[in-house]
């Protein structure tokens, strides 16, 4: 047993989908989570910048006393994971491999797109993962730049939302694939208009659900689950506040959120 937190980092606010996922399927650790608003977004950024990054915030997560991290961000899982593996020695977990292996379980027809950020789409981390389970399987990649800020605008419902997605998810549709991976912390939040565009026979895969299976799996197999009954605590840390935070914060968290302070991230 063991009561240490799990460490949880993003790009910003959107890894609040993963820790929501974490939540729900281990609900008695302990989480501290570090948003790098200050340097938002991270998928529009260079391989060599996103490890640097990620390097940072989980240096930061290691004073906070943690037992595992968690790469909440799909852009820092594709660019940065196998990077801060080799240097850091505590458990890492991403969102690929278990968004990965989620959709090759779900697909039927052995065609599966993939949604993400320039970056994510760029590394090809999806294919190779899924590759790797199956070869067999057929992938098609889409960036779709303009659903982290239709999300954050509170938009996701909308027409707006609708006609964006349309003209992303064409192709895809087109193409015949029958899973879609939401290859992007903000994207559960458009799963209505997604499903909508995309028709009740695709399967949309979010990659959080795998990662918190994971993440469970392997704190077992190491005896490293909390096995308390004290009321869990929840720490939220950022590199930069802005009024939007809790607004933001609660729509991805589905309940309210206390900042915990400011990190000067530069500094790690
Ligand atoms: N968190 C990022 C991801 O999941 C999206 C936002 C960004 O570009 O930083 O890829």
């Amino acid at each position: 047993m063991d009561q240490r937190p799990i460490g949880v980092f993003d790009s910003g606010l959107g890894g609040l989908t993963v820790v929501k996922e974490l939540m729900a399927q281990l609900p008695n650790e302990n989480i501290v989570y570090f948003g790098d608003t200050a340097r938002l977004p991270y998928g529009t950024r260079s391989r060599e910048t996103i490890i640097k990054y990620s390097m940072q915030c989980i240096r930061f997560l290691l004073t906070q006393n943690i037992k595992a991290v968690v790469i909440a961000c799909n852009t820092a899982s594709s660019m940065a994971l196998d990077a801060v593996k080799e240097v850091f020695d505590i458990p890492i977990i991403g969102v690929v491999e278990p968004g990965a292996a989620a959709a090759v379980k779900a697909t039927r027809n052995g065609k599966v797109g993939i949604i993400g950020t320039e970056a994510t789409v760029q590394s090809g981390s999806y294919s190779r993962a899924i590759a790797s389970i199956n070869a067999d399987i057929q992938t098609c990649s889409v960036a779709c730049s303009l659903f982290v800020p239709i999300v954050e605008e509170g938009w996701s419902d909308t027409s707006i939302a609708y006609l964006t997605a349309e003209i992303y998810l064409e192709p895809l549709k087109e193409w015949g694939a029958d899973t879609l991976i939401l290859g992007c912390t903000h994207y559960p939040l458009l799963m209505n208009t997604i499903s909508k565009v995309m028709g009740p026979d695709v399967t949309l895969v979010n990659p959080a659900v795998g990662t918190a299976h994971e993440v469970k799996r392997i704190l077992k197999q190491r005896d490293m689950l909390n096995n308390s009954y004290k009321e869990p605590q929840y720490c939220y840390y950022l590199s930069d506040f802005s009024q939007r935070f809790k607004q933001i914060g609660s729509r991805f968290l589905n309940r309210e959120i206390e900042y915990a302070g400011k990190v000067d991230i530069e500094n790690y």
